[in-house]
């Protein structure tokens, strides 16, 4: 095979691999494509340490090549070079460089870190968020707005909100790829953060600490919208129409009320049960997923309460196969009908 052929061939190969790999990018789910202000703090640290770490290596690997070919042994030639063992200047030379490198370092990502932690202040009208991590699913508490919601994050385009995080069990991470994070979620402890969107969109989210058999499973998203749309989603769940109108969801909010409410509460629906172990239902119908992971339709819902453990191994819900099917099908219609 001629030299070319072969150039040509691992060219081929490169191409192949790039075509396909880029089809790996999830849309708005990237760290390289920052979508706010906290994630692009973010990505400039990344570059910076990168651009650090290509200044070393070029460094090192000039100073290599150069000793290498200056103090090739040459023919006929068997005296040893001068040798440099135990001199003051390269010690000092080499433990100064890197001190200088780390401090060069250290200093932007103290103050990001202490940035992205710090509370925006009162003029800016940050948008207050509880976050609490369940194995294996995300809580979200509005106490400003008196909102408590389950898996989607609902955020303003265009202002700063601040997260408060904590979790219930074990440790989780906040991560959402291309606005902010990651910042873990410990039992007893309140970790501070704040990400802001500058566009439209619904953002990926995920838990980055391995927290159990369905820490991959733990998704959740973040929707944001134009102010007046979030100030329109705000008012909905401050009165949500959770009341149900056919004779079937009627059955089902029994059911509901019988079997559901030792765990879930559903805000405005009148079910203000004890149960807060599990998420908060209210609106449910008007979300995108079920427990984060499944299409929000009707068959999935059947398919989630009929086996959760297949769906999330590990889940504390309970399997729903001890009602009737006309009883559960009341419950899927309920649970549809709640906005
Ligand atoms: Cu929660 Cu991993």
């Amino acid at each position: 095979m001629s030299r070319h052929s072969v150039i040509g061939r691992v060219l081929l190969t490169f191409a192949l691999f790039a075509l396909l790999l880029s089809g790996c990018q999830q849309p708005r789910m990237s760290v390289l494509e920052p979508q706010g202000e906290a994630g692009q703090m973010q990505l400039d640290l990344v570059y910076l340490s990168i651009y650090i770490m290509v200044f070393v290596c070029v460094i090192v690997l000039a100073i290599f090549t150069y000793v290498l070919i200056r103090f090739r042994q040459k023919p006929g030639d068997n005296t040893i070079p001068k040798q440099v063992e135990g001199s003051t200047k390269l010690e000092i030379l080499w433990t100064v460089v890197p001190i200088i490198l780390l401090a060069i370092l250290a200093v932007p990502t103290l103050k990001s870190t202490f940035t992205l932690a710090a509370k925006p202040p009162k003029a800016e009208q940050p948008v207050e968020v509880k976050v609490t991590a369940h194995q294996y699913w995300w809580e979200f508490e509005y106490p400003e707005l008196g909102i408590k919601t389950a898996q989607e994050l609902h955020i303003p385009t265009g202002k700063k909100v601040h997260l408060e995080l904590t979790s219930v069990d074990v440790v989780h991470s906040f991560w959402v790829p291309s606005l902010a994070g990651k910042t873990d979620l410990i039992p007893g402890r309140k970790n501070t953060m704040w990400m802001k969107a500058d566009k439209p969109g619904t953002y990926e989210g995920r838990c980055a600490e391995l927290c159990g058999a369905s820490h991959a499973l733990m998704n959740f998203h973040v929707v944001a919208e134009k102010p007046e749309e979030f100030q329109k989603w705000v008012k909905q769940r401050q009165k949500p129409s959770s009341q149900p109108q056919t004779a079937q969801e009627k059955e089902g909010k029994k059911v509901f009320a019988q079997n559901c409410m030792g765990c879930h509460a559903i805000d405005g629906a009148g079910l203000k049960g004890p149960g807060n172990k599990g998420p908060n239902l209210a609106g449910f119908g008007d979300r995108d997923k079920i427990a984060g992971l499944l299409e929000n339709n009707p068959e999935n819902l059947n398919k989630w309460l009929h086996n959760p453990q297949n769906v999330k191994p590990g889940a504390h819900m309970p399997a729903i196969d001890f009602l009737k099917k006309k009883d559960l099908d009341a419950l899927e219609a309920y649970l549809e009908s709640l906005k």
